[in-house]
């Protein structure tokens, strides 16, 4: 970063930070390495009053931040500062602290998806109630301004959808599966030796974090209050070897996607449906020339889709000490400058109140292949499976299971009964009735295996 301008001088703006891990330690450096640009950008100076830890004695000399910042009593640290910057995570002590914050006058910036995912509200009424700002922009999908484009730049727009990769540890996982063959036990162990997976990867394998951040997402996109509990939550531990292949087969990659959309009003297979929103996070089939199919690695990016605006693509590094920095600088620049020039952000818009739909309700495509014996009638058997809960096949693909695999199937299955796989593709139906029809399939005597089910987006 180069020195824009003289600096101008002014009483300090004071920032407590709460939290010097990865982040917080990135945070404390740049504050201090940027310190000339950021008093130029923002019209004072900004300066490090506290950093709250933990435990007592943890420096993290390498940030080059004074040792003498730290402090264990982040409850009186953060009654002396105009900003604080809370990168602890979790719920508590994070959202107690930033209420205290926000009773004593500070504004506050936060990166805690957990939080906002689950007690969001409760955290604007108190910015409401003290006349200070709340920004997150580092909650979901970490570098990449997401938030504040579809708080303030999409405001005036309807926004119809928002589908995203903000999930790195899955995206690297699922992306190593598909490049190298490898199952999903051992495709979590190398992202654990690269460091990209927590040594209990449950909160990334699992969706939970993919959930906050999409509840995050909707919320905003929606004007509406979604909060993490809304969301449906598939992660990615069941994905298996022969679903990569499966989606290789049909030109796609399995991605863990985070899909918010608007949908409207229509008939179902029990009558007709509100419109409302669908908030939920779950493995699926992307073509591979969908542009979320080429996010590679830990990678993080997301579509938009907003009437006016049409397509939108945000795109890069979702985690990381700097990369997640550079987000949280950003909202830092951002309520300093209110405190210099006036003004406040952006509160909470939850006017629309949409309906929060069931995932029963969501209209979603599967892919399905079956394992079915190869004789006259069975095609028209799953046909009807299909036809009796209303969903419409789109394409169906029979390929002939050849002998040698079928005598692998072991001592329990006829070597001579001809055997096919049958792959069949459908068109958008409720995810109740195509649940519903892959239960009645697997029933079916003719069935002798679901090999792969799997939800279908972006084609
Ligand atoms: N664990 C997250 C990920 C980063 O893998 O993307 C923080 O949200």
């Amino acid at each position: 970063m180069t020195k824009e301008q003289s600096a101008p001088g002014g009483e300090p703006l004071r920032v407590a930070l709460l939290g010097c891990g990865v982040v917080g330690s990135a945070v404390a450096r740049l504050l201090t390495e940027h310190a000339a640009d950021l008093t130029a950008r923002v019209g004072r100076p900004l300066q490090l009053v506290g950093i709250g830890v933990r435990r007592a004695g943890r420096t993290r000399p390498e940030a080059g931040v004074d040792p003498t910042l730290f402090t264990t009593d982040s409850t009186e640290l953060v009654t002396r500062a105009d900003i604080v910057v809370e990168v602890i995570g979790g719920i508590e002590p994070a959202r107690s602290l930033i209420l205290r914050a926000m009773e004593h006058g500070a504004s506050v910036v936060t990166a805690n998806k957990a939080l906002l995912a689950e007690d969001g509200p409760t955290l604007y009424a108190a910015a409401r109630d003290h006349g200070v700002d709340l920004y997150y922009e580092a909650a979901v999908a970490g570098a990449i301004p997401l938030l504040r484009p579809l708080r303030e730049s999409l405001a005036g727009d309807s926004v119809r959808k928002v589908i995203g990769i903000v999930n790195g540890t899955t995206n690297y996982v699922l992306d190593k599966m598909d490049s190298t063959g490898a199952g999903f036990a051992e495709a979590v162990s190398q992202a654990q030796a690269l460091g990209y997976a927590e040594a209990d990867p449950t909160a990334d394998v699992e969706g939970f974090d993919a959930a906050a951040k999409a509840a995050i997402l909707a919320s905003l996109a929606f004007h509406t209050r979604v909060s993490g509990r809304d969301v449906h939550r598939e992660g990615i531990t069941e994905v298996t070897a022969a679903d990569i292949q499966a989606a290789k087969d049909m030109d796609c990659v399995v991605k863990l996607l985070a899909i918010c959309e608007r949908v409207d009003a229509h008939d179902g297979p029990d009558g007709p449906t509100p419109g409302g929103v669908s908030v939920r996070v779950h493995p699926a089939m992307l073509p591979r020339r969908h542009p979320l199919a080429g996010v590679r690695e830990a990678f993080n990016a997301v579509f938009v889709e907003a009437d006016a605006a049409g397509q939108l693509m945000f795109y890069g590094r979702g985690a990381g000490g700097d990369p997640t920095a550079s987000a949280v600088l950003g909202d830092i620049v951002a309520v300093a400058r209110h405190r210099v020039g006036g003004g406040h952000g952006p509160g909470e818009s939850s006017y629309a109140d949409l309906p929060v739909l069931d995932m029963g309700q969501a209209l979603t495509r599967y892919h399905i292949s079956l394992d079915v014996a190869d004789r006259p009638g069975v095609l028209a058997q799953v046909a009807t499976a299909f036809a009796d809960h209303e969903v419409s096949i789109e394409t169906v693909r029979q390929q002939q299971i050849p002998a040698d695999l079928d005598d692998a199937a072991g001592p329990g299955h006829a070597p001579s009964a001809a055997r096919a796989s049958l792959v069949v593709v459908t068109h958008a139906a409720p995810d109740a009735a195509l649940s519903a029809t892959v239960d009645a399939l697997a029933a079916l005597p003719i069935v002798r295996g679901v090999n792969s089910v799997m939800r279908v987006e972006g084609v």
